[in-house]
């Protein structure tokens, strides 16, 4: 194809602003999709990401338009991932892109939110069309919102596109606005193949689908390929685009998005950010910008039921042929039995993927408290990386800890301010900016991910009633003064609530922890210490009172069938409960001990 008759664009939206619902007007009024089938929106196609309103795996659609100049145009619609924890991900479909649509509800106007993306588009140098959508709405403000664009975002919203992605209004102009607006992508067919691998995804029928853009040369059928980081070699079987239906093609060209497939089997063989060139004629560069992507959050995921472990080892297996970006190995607890130590990129990909083993995979799992990735400088002057607190060496042969660190952005309205700074100076924060943006305060703090693993998210959420919001990226290791507090029940450690904290929060921790083991442990004939340790010293501590003998004795007398099966049900109940130094602890009390964080 003519690279003149080619654009490639995304969409930056606030969430409710419209995205989803533009996406398909655009289309359909290019004749993508009858209008019949437009009763399912085609964008969010998983279940979960339509609940949570958020777009997991990117998907792509190839628009044809014949604009008012009468030519043909075609244009690539490329769908981001909408969460902090894949910014990586978006970055590369922003990189394939050369401008973006920017919708703004034109009752909503400006949310500090879309800021981050907006300015991450710019970075990419992309053209950036301003599209004020339901101006349909009686409480739309369009003249207001096109102030808040050239105010807060700095932004010539002059010629912004007024539109109502559900009445359909001003969708020809907003196609018309691509064509003339966004520059056409840049590329030399007769160089050398080179092209972005944006995204991934095992298909059932296909295998893994790996979505490309083109940037020199052509890729076709037949073709003999190379990822230049993996190092490695396939063969190319098919090549296309969606429309959303998957339609082939014989070959892209320069400036090109669409898909091949080339008989991978797992997708952990296409990074994202790759670069794919020919095997007998390869590019001499690879593209920049590409990352290996680590997890960065750990935590344990064991059945509940111990029967159903090969299930759950099943359905990780299955779960990762579609998302390289998380990692698994088998782990043993004492309290929990056999599950798997898993890595996430980050909290929210870690509730993904319970969620789906859970809804997809019908799977009851208990969910160890979650873990960052800690870097150990050894006295013998070896280096370690610490995923799981159980791993923790000898505190005496340990020289230096060092723990993640990110830069958060919060957006919040003003009269939760002082609540907020109050929660991130608790998490060892230390503020590096407030400003206001759009009657919004925008606080930057740098703070220990390990603090916000431990239920940062959910109390932001709860101070500001929901109206908090935070972005954040890593920046690094940085030494911290950090101990492994154990919870020991009856003098003997309980593995799975073992935890590594600031040594400033291990007393408030410790105390909070034995308070609740306190509630969720039964009585027994005996008095049962609970107490919080960093190595042998013990910094907080709770103890169980001893049934009395006369309540016991009543319970156990009466007939003897009575008392079988008396004896039998206990019998039940101890499957499900674990020994500590004599103690029963019932399997719900770890589940609700860990589920509260
Ligand atoms: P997420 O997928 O959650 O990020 O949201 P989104 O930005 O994709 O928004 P979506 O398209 O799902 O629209 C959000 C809500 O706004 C839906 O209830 C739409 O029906 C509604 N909506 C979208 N466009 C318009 C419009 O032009 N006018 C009116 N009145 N409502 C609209």
């Amino acid at each position: 194809a003519d690279l003149n008759r080619i654009r490639n664009f995304s969409i930056i939206a606030h969430i409710d602003h419209g995205k989803s619902t533009l996406a398909d007007r655009l289309i359909q009024t290019t004749g993508g999709l009858a209008a019949r089938e437009m009763s399912e929106q085609v964008l969010d196609n998983m279940d979960i990401e339509k609940e949570r309103g958020i777009t997991i795996k990117a998907q792509t659609v190839r628009l044809d338009y014949r604009a008012s100049d009468g030519l043909d145009y075609v244009l690539n619609l490329m769908d981001t991932p909408g969460h902090v924890d894949f910014a990586y991900e978006v970055s590369r479909s922003l990189a394939a892109c050369e401008g973006a649509l920017l919708v703004v509800d034109a009752a909503q106007g400006v949310e500090a939110q879309t800021l981050a993306n907006v300015y991450q588009s710019i970075e990419h140098d992309h053209e950036i069309v301003p599209v004020i959508n339901k101006i349909d709405l009686p409480s739309a403000e369009p003249e207001k919102v096109k102030k808040e664009i050239e105010d807060i975002i700095g932004l010539d919203a002059s010629n912004a596109v007024l539109a109502s992605a559900k009445s359909g209004i001003g969708i020809t102009e907003v196609l018309e606005a691509i064509v003339k607006r966004i520059p056409p992508p840049k590329g030399d067919a007769t160089k050398p193949l080179k092209a972005m691998l944006v995204d991934s995804w095992y298909d059932p029928y296909l295998g893994v689908v790996i979505l490309i853009r083109v940037i020199d040369g052509s890729i076709r059928k037949g073709q003999q390929i190379k990822f230049m980081a993996a190092d490695s070699v396939h063969l190319v079987d098919r090549v296309g685009a969606f429309r959303p239906k998957i339609e082939q093609f014989a070959e892209l060209g320069p400036g090109e998005v669409g898909f091949i497939t080339a008989q991978i089997k797992e997708v952990a063989q296409a990074r994202v950010g790759d670069t794919i060139t020919d095997a007998k004629r390869p590019a001499n560069e690879p593209l920049p910008g590409f990352k290996e992507v680590q997890p960065v959050v750990f935590c344990g995921l064991f059945p509940t039921d111990a029967a159903d472990f090969e299930k759950l080892r099943d359905s990780i297996a299955k779960l990762r042929l579609n998302d390289a970006s998380f990692s698994f190995e088998m782990e043993t607890s004492a309290a929990l039995g056999f599950g798997f130590r898993c890595g996430f990129l980050g909290l929210l990909h870690l509730e993904i993927i319970q969620e789906r083993l859970s809804r997809e995979y019908d799977l009851d799992l208990i969910t160890t408290a979650p873990s960052v990735v800690y870097h150990i400088a050894m006295r013998d002057g070896s280096t370690r990386e610490l995923h799981n607190p159980a791993d923790m060496p000898d505190p005496s042969s340990i020289l230096q800890i060092d723990e993640p660190w990110i830069e958060a952005t919060i957006y919040v309205p003003d009269e939760y301010l002082g609540s907020i700074l109050k929660l991130c100076q608790d998490r060892r924060g230390i503020q590096k900016n407030l400003t206001y943006v759009g009657g919004r305060a925008q606080v930057v703090y740098e703070l220990p991910l390990n603090e916000v693993v431990f239920d940062f998210y959910d109390r932001l959420k709860s101070i500001s009633r929901g109206y908090a919001s935070f972005d954040y990226h890593q920046i690094g290791h940085r030494e911290g003064d950090l101990v492994k507090m154990s919870i020991m029940v009856n003098s003997e450690a309980v593995d799975a609530l073992s935890m590594i904290v600031h040594r400033s929060q291990a007393e408030a921790r410790g105390r909070h922890m034995c308070e609740r083991m306190k509630d969720l442990i039964p009585r027994h004939l005996f008095k049962i210490p609970i107490q919080a340790a960093i190595g042998g010293k013990v910094i907080a501590r709770e103890t169980i009172a001893a049934l009395r003998k006369d309540v016991t004795a009543k319970c156990y007398g009466g007939d003897a069938t009575r008392k079988r099966k008396l004896l039998e049900k206990q019998k039940e109940g101890k499957k499900r409960m674990r020994q500590y130094g004599n103690v029963d602890i019932p399997q719900e009390a770890f589940i609700a001990a860990l589920r509260m964080g």
